[in-house]
This record gives structure tokens, sequence and C-alpha cells, in this order.
């Protein structure tokens, strides 16, 4: 009888990351009143990434000098806050185990320098004359970023709401 049991127990398949002590330990360090900062952050990089493709479009489509100059200070200040939101992600993915012990969030950390690479490179491009980058290149750089924030972003979504990543463990509910 003890035989089998342990026979049993040696037979079952398991998962040493999902053993590992630290592996629900998710909930997030750096936070305002428990709630990430990161995750407040990168709807601004988020938004200015689409809001450049979109001045982009416009000036295409209307050939007025204002949008290059909205481009312009869309993609560099999409660039600088994605920059501030993506140190303070790495805080975050280096400081609590159970983000860090996760692979999902490196690949979300790959994909994000990716995102960062491209988002400083449309703000580089228009440092001259904004306006004459636009077609062709300027307008087929901010597509391709805003189709990066928008995998790198639904990516994010899915650590959260799939992984619990960032979310404090609901053992600990605060809730009545
Ligand atoms: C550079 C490295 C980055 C790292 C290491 C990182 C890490 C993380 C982590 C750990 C979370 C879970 C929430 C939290 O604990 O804060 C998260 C969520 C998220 N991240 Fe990042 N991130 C990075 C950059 C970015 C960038 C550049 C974007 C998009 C512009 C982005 C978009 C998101 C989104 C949309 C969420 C989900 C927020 C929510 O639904 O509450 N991340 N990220």
């Amino acid at each position: 009888m003890r035989t089998t049991r342990s026979l049993r127990h040696r037979n079952r398949l398991s998962d040493p990351i999902q053993e590992h002590v630290d592996f629900d330990e998710t909930e997030t360090k750096v936070a305002v009143a428990g709630h990430p900062v990161h995750a407040m952050m990168v709807a601004f990089p988020i938004t200015l990434a689409f809001a450049a493709f979109a001045a982009d479009a416009f000036y295409w489509w209307t050939g007025d000098l204002f949008w290059p100059r909205v481009a312009y200070w869309a993609a560099g200040v999409g660039f600088v806050i994605g920059v501030l939101a993506g140190i303070l992600g790495t805080i975050e993915l280096l400081v609590v185990p159970g983000i860090r012990i996760r692979s999902a969030s490196w690949t979300h950390f790959i994909l994000a320098m990716m995102l960062l690479s491209l988002m400083g490179l449309n703000w580089m491009v228009r440092a001259g004359d904004a306006a004459a980058v636009v077609l062709p290149w300027g307008i087929m750089l901010s597509a391709v970023t805003a189709g990066m924030t928008g995998i790198t972003g639904w990516h994010g979504g899915k650590l959260v709401f799939d992984y619990h990543i960032g979310t404090r463990n609901s053992g600990h509910s605060d809730a009545p």
C-alpha cells in the first residue's frame, strides 16, 4: 500500500516553476495605493504612438504643415514617457519574484525593448525637417510603431489578466 502511494507520487507530473515557493508572489511593488505605476503610465506612450500615426495620415491628406509638428512632438513625448514606464516595469520585473519567474514577463520585456527602439527612431528621423520625412518613410515607420504598440500593449494586458502579474494574491483581499 505504502509502495503504491509513493510510486503514484513519484509518477505525478509536476512543474518545477509552479511549485517554486515564490510563484504566487506577483503583487506590484512600484505602486500608488496598490495600483502599479507602470500600468498607469503606459496609457500615454500608447496613445501618443497612435497620435503620431494619425498626424502623419492627416498631413498626407491635407498637406498642412501643422501635422508634421504634431507627429514630431507626439513621437518624442511618447518615447520619453515610454522609457520612464519601461524603467519602472523593469524594476518590477527584477524585484518581484513571481513576475521574474514567469517567461511571459520576459517576452513582454523583449517586445517593449523593440517597441521603444522603434519609438526612439520615429522621433529621431523627424528632428531635422519634420515635414520632409513624413512621405513615405515617416508614415511607414509610425504605422509599424503603432502596430508594435498594439502587440506590446495587448501582451501587457495578458500579463495582468491571464497571469495575474502585478495583482495581489486573492487570499489577501481587503474587500469586505
Ligand atoms: C521596458 C520594459 C517593460 C517591462 C519590464 C514591463 C513590465 C510590465 C509588467 C511587470 C506589467 C504588469 C503590471 C505591473 O506590475 O506593473 C506590465 C503591464 C503592462 N505593460 Fe509593460 N513593461 C515594459 C514596457 C512597456 C511598454 C513600453 C508598454 C507600452 C507602451 C507596456 C505596456 C503594458 C501594458 C498595456 C500593461 C497592462 C496594464 C494593465 O492592463 O493594467 N509595457 N508591464
